[in-house]
């Protein structure tokens, strides 16, 4: 029999499908929940999660930005996913909490309505099938979010319907994602990924000016590469580096390192996976299992 699968919800564990809304719930209808993503390993020290610190602070920040109640401290959230995990009887996943407006009615004024928080953790493997290979992109005809409609440090549902239209827009070409420029002409990041190319040995990603997320998954290559004495260099970044990249990545905590081996029909480098992402892909995944005990505080052991 598969081991019962529970959801955090409001403080406690219930069976995953007893975790039910109703159908006008506020941020089902509007999108205006806000959520996180995060994932767990399997390390010789059995699960840990990656960086969940550094999440939920993210998490919090997010519904601060939108004036959001949230009922739980830092220590509580980061609690109730350890706990999670445990009682899921997961090694590797994939943790998602969710706070919402947990009140159906019509009407965009959120003033005094119910929030929730539910945490959800299940299995979960590559995000790309052919990850290991390298994907094929093109830029999108879609541009990012520009913070002046709408708060891009807020990692909110809403935003995705952006990163929606850019990836099955994608896809329908017959690539395998997108990459969004902002609204000036500026690469930005992927439509869930942020994007580092690689030149002349040097790591070049998108800056905050760019309107981007800024990852856990970016800032823990960021911190891996200046260890190992890379240069990195965070700045505007135009839409032809793309096509004279050396190599060429995404970063995100679903997609990991993610090798892109085309752009807009254009072969990036070699053509294949370059010899520097292969370096921070392993040293990524050495710290992400605690292999490398130099970035040991970033896991927490359930
Ligand atoms: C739009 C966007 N950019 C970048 C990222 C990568 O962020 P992280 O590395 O924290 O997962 C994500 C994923 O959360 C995302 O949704």
């Amino acid at each position: 029999m598969p081991k019962t699968q529970y959801v955090w919800l409001d403080g406690n564990f219930i069976e995953s499908e007893k975790a039910m809304v109703p159908i006008l719930t506020h941020s089902l209808q509007y999108g205006s929940g806000i959520f996180e993503g995060i994932r767990a390993y399997s390390t010789g020290k059995g699960a840990a999660v990656f960086r969940p610190g550094d999440h939920v602070r993210r998490f919090l920040r997010s519904a601060r930005i939108y004036s959001m109640p949230v009922s739980y401290s830092e220590k509580e959230l980061t609690s109730a996913i350890l706990r999670l995990v445990k009682k899921n009887g997961l090694k590797s996943c994939y943790v998602r909490p969710f706070a919402f407006y947990n009140d159906a009615h019509i009407g965009l004024d959120v003033t005094g309505k119910k929030t929730s928080v539910a945490i959800a953790a299940v299995d979960f493997g590559s995000y790309f099938g052919n990850k290991d290979k390298g994907i094929k992109c093109i830029v999108s005809s879609w541009r990012r979010i520009d913070s002046q409609i709408l708060p891009v440090q807020a990692k909110a549902s809403g935003n995705y319907l952006n990163s929606i239209i850019a990836s099955h827009d994608a896809r329908s070409k017959g690539a395998d994602e997108a990459i969004l420029l902002d609204i000036r002409g500026f690469v930005a990041e992927g439509p869930g990924e942020n994007i580092f190319i690689v030149r002349d040995n040097k790591l070049i990603t998108p800056s905050e000016s760019s309107d981007i997320l800024l990852g856990i998954t970016r800032d823990s290559l960021i911190k891996i590469a200046e260890s190992r004495g890379i240069t990195v260099e965070e700045r505007e970044v135009h839409r032809e580096e793309l096509y004279t990249a050396d190599e060429l990545f995404f970063s995100g905590t679903a997609a990991e390192l993610t090798p892109i081996i085309e752009v807009d029909g254009r072969r990036v480098g070699a053509g294949k996976v370059g010899p520097m992402t292969k370096i921070l892909s392993d040293a990524y995944s050495g710290a992400a299992t605690g292999a490398d005990s130099e970035f040991s505080d970033w896991l927490a052991y359930v």
